[in-house]
Parts: C-alpha cells; sequence; structure tokens
C-alpha cells in the first residue's frame, strides 16, 4: 500500500494533530511522507505563507495532508485548492455513540464549491468609504459539482441532494447557481430539493435529521459546516476531503486553535478522519475503516479529550486508537 503524501501541519494545533494522523497512518499503509511548510510562521520567517516547494509537493503527491493554518489560511488552503483543482469540498458531519451532542441523530454530508462565490477573492477598496466584493458563481463550476453531487448520492446509497441556496436576493449568481445543479440532476434522473440557506439554518439546529447530501456554495457551506460541528460535539470531529480532480487535499474543517495550541490536549479526531477519507481516495478502503472504526470505539470507550469532556492528551486518545487498529 504504498504513494506519496505531502504533509503539512501548517500553525498551532496543527504540529499536534497532523502527528497524530501521522501515527494512524502509519499503522496501516506504507506511504512515503513528504514534509513541507505553509502558515503564518513560514511567512514570519520567509516573508512567504506558501512557499513554491510546498505547491510542489502538494501538486506531485498522490494526496496531501493539512493541518490548518492561522491568519495566513486564506493566502495558503485556496491557493492549494485551485493548485490540484479541487473543486469540491466534501465535509461529513456525524453523531458519535458516547459523544454528547446536541442533536444526536445528524448524520449529513456538506458538498462545498470550493472555487469561487465570493472566496472568488476579488474585492476592491474603492474609496476611504466604500468597499466592494464580486461574487463569482460560473455555469461550468456550478455544473461540475451537481456532477459530483449525482455521482456521490448514487455512490452513498442517498436519496437525492438539497441545495442551500438564496436566489430569491442573489438572484442572478444564486440563480444560475441552483439552475444548473438542478438541470444536471435531472439529466441524471436525481432527485433534488432546495431550500433558502438561511431558512436551512435553523432547520439544520432543530430537526437536522431531515437532510442527507447537502449541496451549497463556497460561504455557505463554510458557515453550514461549522454549525453542523456544533450540533454533533464540536469542531474537533470533523474531517474534509477537497476532491473533484486527480489529486486531494485532506485536512479537519477546524482552524489552527491558538487558544490551545501547545497544550497537547487538541482532539485529533478530525484529522485521523480526514486521513480516513485520503486512505479511502487512495482506494484503500479497508484501511480507512479500519481507521473509522478504531476512531469510533476509542470515543464510546475513552479516553476522551477535553473538548468532548475527557481529561486525555492528544496522544493518549492517538494511542487508544492505534492500540485499536488491526494488526497493531
Ligand atoms: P478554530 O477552528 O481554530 O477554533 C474554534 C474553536 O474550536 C476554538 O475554541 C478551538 O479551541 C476549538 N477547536 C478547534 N479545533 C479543535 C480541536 N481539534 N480540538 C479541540 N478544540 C478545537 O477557529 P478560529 O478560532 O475561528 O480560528 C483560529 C485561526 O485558524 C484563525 O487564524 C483562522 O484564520 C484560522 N483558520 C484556519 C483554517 C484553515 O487552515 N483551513 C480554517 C479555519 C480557521
Ligand atoms: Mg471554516
Amino acid at each position: 500500500m504504498s504513494g506519496t503524501v505531502a504533509v503539512i501541519p501548517g500553525d498551532g494545533i496543527g504540529h499536534e494533530v497532523v502527528p497524530a494522523a501521522l501515527r494512524v497512518l502509519d499503522a496501516v499503509a506504507d506511504f512515503e511522507f513528504v514534509h513541507v511548510e505553509a502558515g503564518d510562521a513560514v511567512a514570519e520567517r520567509t516573508g512567504t505563507p506558501l512557499p513554491e516547494e510546498t505547491v510542489d509537493a502538494v501538486t506531485s503527491a498522490d494526496a496531501t495532508l493539512f493541518g490548518a493554518t492561522g491568519e495566513t489560511s486564506a493566502d495558503v488552503i485556496l491557493p492549494l485548492r485551485d493548485a490540484v483543482d479541487s473543486f469540491v469540498n466534501v465535509r461529513p458531519a456525524r453523531t458519535y455513540p458516547g459523544v454528547e451532542a446536541v442533536q444526536p441523530e445528524t448524520d449529513l454530508v456538506i458538498l462545498r464549491e470550493n472555487t469561487e462565490g465570493v472566496y472568488a477573492g476579488i474585492e476592491n477598496r474603492l474609496s476611504e468609504d466604500v468597499s466592494t466584493l464580486t461574487r463569482l458563481v460560473t455555469q461550468s463550476a456550478s455544473r461540475r459539482l451537481g456532477e459530483f453531487a449525482c455521482d456521490y448520492v448514487a455512490d452513498s446509497g442517498s436519496e437525492g441532494f438539497t441545495v442551500a441556496h438564496k436566489n430569491n436576493v442573489m438572484r442572478v449568481t444564486d440563480g444560475l447557481f441552483v439552475d444548473a445543479v438542478r438541470e444536471v440532476a435531472a439529466e441524471r434522473g436525481v432527485d433534488v430539493d432546495d431550500q433558502y440557506m438561511d431558512a436551512m439554518a435553523t432547520g439544520l439546529a432543530m430537526d437536522p435529521e431531515q437532510y442527507d447530501v447537502i449541496v451549497c456554495p463556497n460561504l455557505a457551506g463554510d458557515m453550514l459546516s461549522d454549525l453542523a460541528a456544533g450540533l454533533v460535539g464540536g469542531l474537533g470531529l470533523l474531517p474534509s476531503a477537497n476532491v473533484g480532480s486527480e489529486r486531494g487535499i485532506f485536512e479537519p474543517v477546524h482552524g489552527c486553535a491558538p487558544d490551545i495550541a501547545g497544550e497537547g490536549v487538541a482532539n485529533p479526531t478530525a484529522t485521523v478522519l480526514s486521513a480516513a477519507m485520503l486512505l479511502d481516495f487512495l482506494d484503500h478502503g479497508e484501511a480507512a475503516t479500519a481507521v473509522r472504526t478504531a476512531v469510533e470505539a476509542t470515543l464510546a470507550d475513552g479516553p476522551r479529550t477535553p473538548d468532548l469532556g475527557g481529561a486525555a492528551t492528544t496522544e493518549e486518545f492517538t494511542t487508544a486508537v492505534v492500540d485499536r487498529l488491526p494488526g497493531d
């Protein structure tokens, strides 16, 4: 089971949760890891948050494991997602036995458009008083997200998907988005409904069981996935996969958590589960399942990290996961 994986811890707890995920990967696979830097610390040292050798490593590796960066995030993860043309961010959110959750029945996935919307970076300061932002929505990006969603629904055995949008206000951009995604679903014979994203926020908070696969624009996906994290027990639990084309970047949904960085208590679950998504992406499905099973058993029986009410360190939790892997 081989392949090349670029590894970017980034900043803050990235240096704690990424080594945890590497311990898990080492126990189930035989990847060659290429360690590179990105983020605030390297920017401070060298003047750039995204050194060229990092981009080269990511574009030549089979996949990338990314921790989190700090204030330079927009200059790091957005260009990296572009560099490998990962046009969708897959963000599953589910509850686990043993983990207290606001909404214990949550089990959904958010498919977030990953290349445009208000994150396209087209901002202008026109005067002391006036600033503007251009929201980019294209037919091609919306259609390929729709295609991905249809494939995802077919592969996962889901009944269909729900599109989140605000086409009553952003009539042109979200008008195009919803129409394009719906058109693809109709061509593919996939069931689709849609909902205003503000109403969906309430729906998620009060009755998340009604959702299965959610397809949404970039910013909405960012916000709704943090909301979903809140429903299931916190940001320490949510993994993600930037995929869609040949290469993928796998990262937790959370940031570099400066408030707990250096304490050794970050929950590595999100990053370990991102590594499981990486294993799936590289066709190591059996290893991915083994990792998920070990994480679920550890969350159920403990030890747990402080964000989940436990007292375990990152390392103790990780050891408990590794000990539960087959053959260890
Ligand atoms: P954050 O996700 O880093 O932290 C939010 C809260 O969740 C904090 O209280 C933190 O302690 C907690 N938390 C997050 N991950 C955790 C884990 N694994 N275990 C236990 N607790 C965890 O978001 P915040 O505070 O808004 O941003 C901090 C920095 O991270 C900022 O500089 C921001 O720009 C950056 N960021 C980077 C991202 C990326 O690299 N993709 C994504 C989001 C934020
Ligand atoms: Mg976010």
